[in-house]
């Protein structure tokens, strides 16, 4: 059995972000709230890990990249009452508790706030920071007797003098469980909310002679807890600033990282140079000496070492080395693009696999198609693969030359080194080195525009 667990409150109805969906669904830098939170309790080590949801919850369950357990809260009566409600599930030694809201906590600090709990044999051990300035913030005041913990108070609780302490709670605690449920069932709402609230369960317990503790951190930034959209803008602007400082210690030019939004887990090579604009997220990975950018926007792909990506959107699929796309082309998903492919401007790829020197240089369209090695796609050349009803793939081999504006009707195979002449609409088969022209002769009439007058 494992030793901790964490409990993610995440039933409340986020009213102040004023939304049709769930709070912790609004994305930062590509992935929800909610799915930061559970990286950061999987980067501490925790494998045992409970969410209580709400109205929503499906919404929620949905959206979670990883496997955890769940618990309902009906009614949103507080935080503590949420905690309550996840009374069955919970059956570690000790539970690490903290709110859906806040994406920036990191998963070494909750490592260690585990360890230490452990350690020291705490009943409760609470996060704190000092905030510059938290009126109003909602922040949860933690007071102090000299330097030991006396309580802890909500805001709208808190007394004038309270309200001047500067020591905060994000609501990241971990508890013994069974003191924590013990304290729980005692606790009522007698307060400005009406509501349960899990810090009166941290008085509860310090009333009753436990172990409480704190441990306080410098960076606040871990424990800001997203309400409002100005908040989950600011959420953004944060956790940018240390993706982009991360990479740029690494060895990555990035030119204005003011616009410049890279995802969490995404990997770039030395010497890459990324230009303003640019948008990389989800699982990504870009070799050393690439180019990217400026208005470029990649999700889920890899990018081989050397590739020059310019105002183009690269979605879900594989660049091999030195491949040049843009600007303004579209690799739509599961495309497959050989070393040195050159994919121009106003180009389009989808669901293809392109072998190597394949060159599409100006306004093509190419779905659902192999492609071989060295193959020359013409200006406006189209592989047509719908017939209005369904999908199909064509395939065209090494050393083909595909002539400007030719279509080739799906499905169709071009033989290795054949040549398509341009404006050729083709529907059936090509051998090896054949000439297919598919086109109408053309005619001339003398003084045709002189008679016409
Ligand atoms: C909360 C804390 C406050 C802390 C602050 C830090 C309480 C009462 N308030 O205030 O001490 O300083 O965060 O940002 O603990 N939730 C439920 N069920 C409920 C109520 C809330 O699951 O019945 C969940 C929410 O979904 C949310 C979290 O608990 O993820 C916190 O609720 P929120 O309304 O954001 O509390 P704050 O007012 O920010
Ligand atoms: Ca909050």
């Amino acid at each position: 059995m494992e030793r901790f667990s964490a409990l993610v409150l995440a039933a409340g109805n986020g009213k102040r972000i004023k939304s049709n969906k769930p709070k912790v669904l609004h994305k930062i830098l590509g992935k929800s709230i909610i799915n930061h939170i559970l990286d950061s309790l999987v980067e501490a080590g925790i494998n045992d890990i409970n969410l209580v949801i709400g109205a929503n919850g499906d919404l929620v369950k949905a959206d979670v990249d990883y496997d955890v357990n769940y618990a309902y809260q009906e009614k949103q009566l507080g935080t503590g009452h949420a905690t309550l409600c996840a009374k069955e599930i919970l059956n570690t030694e000790y539970t690490l508790v903290m709110y859906g809201d806040t994406p920036l906590i990191k998963g070494d600090t909750l490592s260690y706030l585990l360890k230490k709990a452990d350690r020291i044999k705490a009943d409760a051990l609470i996060l704190t920071t000092i905030a510059d300035n938290p009126s109003g913030q909602g922040f949860a005041r933690v007071i102090r007797k000299g330097f030991s913990f006396e309580k802890i108070v909500q805001e709208e609780d808190a007394t004038a003098l309270e309200r001047k302490c500067k020591e905060v709670s994000g609501g990241i605690t971990v508890f013994k469980t069974s003191s924590m449920f013990k304290a729980l069932e005692q606790i009522d709402n007698k307060n400005e909310n009406k509501e349960y609230y899990i810090t009166d369960c941290i008085n509860k317990m310090k009333a009753d002679g436990g172990h409480i503790e704190t441990v306080k951190i410098d960076d606040s930034w871990q424990i800001f807890g997203v309400n409002t959209r100005e908040q989950l803008a600011k959420c953004v602007a944060i956790l940018k600033n240390r993706i982009n400082a991360y990479h740029m210690a690494n060895g990555v030019t990035i030119i204005d990282p003011n616009t410049t939004y890279i995802g969490k887990y995404v990997k770039i090579g030395i010497d890459t140079t990324i230009y303003p604009n640019t948008y990389i997220f989800g699982d990504t990975e870009i070799g050393e000496n690439v180019v990217i950018g400026t208005n470029t926007e990649i999700h889920d792909s890899k990018i081989s070492d050397a590739c020059i990506i310019k105002q183009s959107t690269i979605v879900d699929s594989d660049l091999g080395k030195e491949v040049s796309v843009g600007p303004y082309a579209h690799i739509r998903p599961n495309s497959k693009l050989g070393d040195r492919v050159k994919i121009g401007d106003f180009v389009e790829i989808k669901n293809s696999s392109i072998g190597t020197d394949t060159t599409a240089s100006h306004h093509a369209y190419i779905g659902d198609s192999e492609v071989g090695n060295s193959v020359n796609f013409g200006c406006g050349s189209v592989v047509v693969n719908f017939d209005g009803k369904n999908k199909h793939r064509s395939s065209i081999k090494d050393g083909a030359f595909i002539g400007c504006n030719a279509n080739l009707i799906s499905p169709v195979s071009i033989g290795e080194k054949a040549f398509i002449a341009a404006g050729s609409t083709i529907t059936d088969d090509v051998e090896a080195d054949s000439l297919a022209i598919a086109r109408n002769k053309q005619e001339n009439i003398e003084n045709w525009v002189k008679n016409k007058k």
